[in-house]
């Protein structure tokens, strides 16, 4: 069952039923070139069918791994940027215990992350921590040979090799990438480490439903198989009912791309649980790598509230009229916590005492889409029971299937990432690379 809600009804202030009804043949063709694998960037459509292709056994490989990494492992590095590194973390910070470090009866090992920058003092920091714990890593990268995690992959190596010998070191380390070529591929060979691999026809941003993100989010202690199902349902309904009224991903492209169309190029995504930070990192890639070319596209950007409601509530508010909101309503917490009746009442609280946190929560979401209703800032709703595998694996699929759909409908190719080459080029000139 697809237990998503969605709720277009703010945005339908700005967007008109004839809006709609233009789009229509749009995308219809949009849908057909999907599914059908026949428009531009075909040949990176792979991640379409991940949720039907990642086999049995592929899964049942993965988990026996993880569960080798996490019987020998207090802390479990992975190595990656971009594609390669942000769907597994919005899926485990999703997920997480939020004070994780400081539990002591923690049953997974600690989850870092390396290779996705290039600060000195971050790799300091992390080394000096992994002088003293026991540690495996997973190195991914689909080209092989992307500067930051190649760096990180070098020293990390070179540490693991030190403290552990050669031999132990190499039953730590996972690589996953392309299939046949790159340098990542070649050493794993040559060092003779497990692999997984990145298919060919599956680009980066797209990868969440393969080794790339699953390895991972199964070492920090959490069911594959449901994301996977989550995701498997969501295609079935996506691919299957193609038609505007019972077709979200349709619905959500064709609104966003309307109120693109309508001058709002920012889409803020808003979430109020800190846990969601991260998948708000992902979507931001997924949309801004995808869309944001040919000098066009939506800019994605992201609060988390209620904390940013004290810091960019006031733009948002009330500045440049710039922007619409997609917002993730999660209904149920997995936790209560009671707020205490207080028989002095010195802080006049008593009022909530027989609320629960997340009661409170959903008064500040509604009380804010009201706010931002007033300041004419259309939203899109986007509705959850509960965080949990199965709705990840949902939401995830779904922002891929309309990413893809929203892109053909802007006139783009959503899956290829040519500006992302400027800075590399300039920066290996400065490095004086051969
Ligand atoms: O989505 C993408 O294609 C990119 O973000 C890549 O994932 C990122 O640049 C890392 O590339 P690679 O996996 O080749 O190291």
């Amino acid at each position: 069952m697809i237990k998503l809600n969605f709720d277009f009804s703010t945005a339908f202030s700005l967007v008109e039923m004839g809006d709609i009804n233009d789009m229509m043949p749009k995308v219809e063709k949009a849908h057909k070139s999907l599914v059908e694998k026949t428009g531009e960037g075909n040949e990176f459509l792979g991640w379409l069918d991940s949720p039907i292709k990642v086999s049995k056994g592929v899964i049942l490989d993965i988990q026996a791994e993880a569960e080798k990494i996490r019987n020998k492992a207090d802390i479990y590095v992975v190595i990656g940027i971009g594609g390669s590194y942000l769907g597994s973390r919005a899926v485990i910070e999703a997920l997480k215990h939020n004070f994780d470090s400081l539990c002591d009866d923690r049953k997974s090992p600690f989850i870092v992350y390396a290779g996705q920058t290039l600060s000195e003092d971050y790799m300091a920091d992390l080394l000096e921590v992994l002088d003293k714990k026991d540690y495996c890593l997973t190195v991914i990268s689909k080209s092989g040979t992307t500067l930051e995690p190649a760096i990180a992959f070098r020293i990390l190596k070179s540490h693991l090799e030190k403290k552990y010998g050669k031999e132990d070191a190499r039953e730590r380390i996972i690589a996953i990438t392309d299939k046949e070529k790159g340098a990542l591929k070649n050493l794993a060979i040559e060092e003779g480490y497990k692999t997984y691999i990145v298919p060919n026809d599956v680009g980066g941003r797209y990868s969440l439903l393969t080794p790339v993100g699953l390895l991972p989010i199964a070492v920090a202690g959490f069911d594959i198989d449901a994301i996977v199902e989550g995701a498997r349902l969501m295609r079935h309904h996506l691919i299957t009912d193609n038609d505007f009224e019972h077709n979200p991903a349709w619905q959500y492209a064709t609104y966003r791309n309307i109120l693109y169309n309508k001058g709002k190029s920012i889409e803020l995504m808003v979430n109020y649980l800190p846990n969601l930070q991260f998948f708000s990192e992902w979507w931001k890639q997924l949309y801004g790598e995808s869309e944001g070319k040919n000098g066009k596209g939506l800019f994605p950007a992201s609060v988390s509230n209620t904390t940013d409601l004290h810091s960019m509530g006031q733009y948002v508010q009330d500045g440049e009229r710039l922007m619409f909101e997609t917002i993730i309503h999660v209904e149920n917490s997995n936790k209560k916590v009671k707020i205490p009746y207080d028989g002095n009442n010195y802080d006049g609280l008593n009022y909530l005492s027989t609320m629960s946190l997340t009661e409170i929560n959903h008064k500040a979401e509604e009380g804010t889409s009201m706010a931002h209703i007033e300041g004419k800032v259309p939203q899109i709703r986007i509705g959850i029971d509960k965080l949990d595998e199965e709705n990840l694996g949902k939401l995830v699929f779904f922002f891929e299937f309309s990413c893809g759909l929203s892109g053909y409908l802007l006139g783009v190719n959503p899956f290829d990432q040519p500006g992302v080459e400027a800075y590399k080029k300039n920066m290996f000139k400065l490095l004086e690379k051969n």
